[in-house]
């Protein structure tokens, strides 16, 4: 019997090493190098009897067309860059209970009513998987279960059902027989990804791989899975508040950093086709240190509202919160607010957060949110129908934001008549009133009028 291989492999970070190591070389962890067996290399016998490849110019390769397969979701098919790619592996990443079995049920049951899409369930019953189908009004025929966790099985199921599309929940609870090694471990993980991936790329068959992500957020198992797939999708939202967003992170077929949003509601997930609704409060009804910016997320503008409160601090070093946006960059900006506007912050609390929990970190907010401090200092209201972009430099200066127009655009759709902005070449959108400034307290000054002398004093 030949002897059998082993190494060492970081299940941090899928680094290998032929020995045991306490420390990873290559992301720095301690104690995570796991002995792993070495499965036999994979013969490629179809290639032996074709002639070896040869390069050819690029005009001479024939364009394939990509037939996409419409998801029946259009939030979905956005963040795939239109639709899933025949024979392409799709990974949605996301925390327990984001709801990932929820949304690839329901998009199973879109893909049946065009054609066969089996749904693996490694983690629950068939019964299971019916009671929640149920729940959501899943009833195609076409719609296949299959409650299994070893593979050989799932893949020769795979091979005799020959479906266009097949939902695996999730790679963790699946395993190879032939590998010693428990379900869901790096090796376990990136070789069931690889079979998998082999019979999906000969039939044809698009697979929509569940990913859970470990405490630290990534797709737990290796890194080597994120490459070996076509496209990242990871599904998030508070568990707190009903929405969830499902963001790209990786896609061959696309663009990165696309949205989609969806709505968790008793009977399953509903798309959110206007999100920006539900990141703004009622503006009738505001406070003083509220500001709105247009965020973009991929090719997708947001309306978001920020707030920021400031107060006595009754500590010796002032408390700074942030939630939803960059802490560092909520720092430098409270720093230009004191040094180049003059305002006195260092001896008050600052809280600053996005309306909806909503994650911002552009450089584009940086503009809003000085002002919503600056208006929560002056106890004032910014206007309700301004938007505010702009990234703020150190000196003080307002610096041009990308994709200025698609968010302009979005704010007028909103109803917002008023939008300070970089000052420079500004586009012409009608309904809009733009105002360029160069400056913070220029800003200031336009956002809140009465405060232009006071602030002005102060520098
Ligand atoms: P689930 O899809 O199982 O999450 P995941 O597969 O990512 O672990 O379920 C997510 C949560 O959604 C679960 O706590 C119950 C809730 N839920 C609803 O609110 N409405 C519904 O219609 C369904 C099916 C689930
Ligand atoms: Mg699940």
């Amino acid at each position: 019997m030949p002897k059998i291989k082993t190494l060492f492999q970081c299940t941090n970070c899928g680094a290998e090493s032929p020995r045991w190591l306490g420390r990873c070389a290559d992301c720095g962890e301690w104690n995570t190098y796991v002995e792993q067996i070495v499965a036999p290399a994979h013969q490629p016998t179809s290639r032996k009897s074709t002639s070896p490849a040869q390069a050819r110019s690029i005009t001479q390769v024939s364009q394939e067309k990509y037939e996409r397969l419409d998801s029946g979701y259009n939030e979905l098919n956005r963040v795939l860059g239109g639709g899933i790619v025949p024979g392409s592996l799709v990974l949605v990443g996301g925390e327990p209970g984001a709801g990932k079995s929820t949304l690839l049920l329901q998009v199973a049951q879109k893909l049946a009513q065009q054609h066969p899409t089996l749904y693996l369930s490694g983690e629950e019953s068939v019964q299971q998987v019916k009671l929640r189908a149920d729940r959501l009004q899943v009833t195609s025929p076409e719609l296949y279960l299959l409650a299994e966790t070893d593979l050989e099985i799932i893949l020769r199921e795979l091979e005799q059902l020959k479906p266009r599309t097949a939902i695996i929940d999730s790679i963790q609870s699946v395993y190879l027989p032939t590998m010693t090694s428990a379900p869901g471990s790096v090796s376990q993980v990136r070789e069931c990804t690889a079979a998998l991936m082999r019979v999906a790329k000969r039939e044809g068959i698009s697979l929509l791989i569940v990913g859970h992500v470990t405490k630290e957020g990534a797709i737990a198992g290796p890194k080597v899975l994120e490459h070996l797939v076509d496209t990242v999708l990871y599904f998030e939202g508070d568990r707190f508040q009903s929405y969830r967003l499902l963001r790209s992170v990786k896609n061959r077929f696309g663009a990165t950093h696309e949205l989609g949003v969806f709505e968790m509601t008793g009977a399953g997930l509903v798309e959110v086709d206007n999100p920006s609704q539900l990141f703004l409060s009622n503006r009738e009804d505001r406070n003083s240190g509220t500001a709105v910016i247009v965020s973009c997320e991929g090719t997708r503008p947001l309306v978001v509202e920020v707030q920021a409160l400031v107060s006595p601090t009754s500590y010796t070093s002032p408390r700074r919160t942030v939630t939803g946006l960059e802490y560092n960059r909520f720092l430098q900006i409270l720093a230009v607010l004191e040094k180049r506007v003059g305002i006195p912050l260092s001896k008050l609390d600052a809280y600053v957060s996005s309306v909806g929990g909503m994650t911002v970190n552009e450089p584009a907010a940086d503009l809003g949110v000085a002002l919503a401090v600056a208006a929560s200092f002056r106890d004032r209201l910014v206007d309700p129908y301004t938007v505010i972009l702009g990234e703020v430099g150190l000196g003080g200066q307002v610096r041009p934001v990308p994709q200025l127009e698609l968010r302009l655009r979005e704010a007028v759709k909103l109803g917002f008549t008023r939008a300070i902005v970089p000052r420079g070449t500004l586009p012409e959108i009608p309904g809009l009133t733009l105002i360029g400034v160069s400056r913070v307290l220029e800003a200031l000054i336009a956002a809140l009028p009465e405060t232009g002398d006071e602030a002005k004093s102060g520098q």
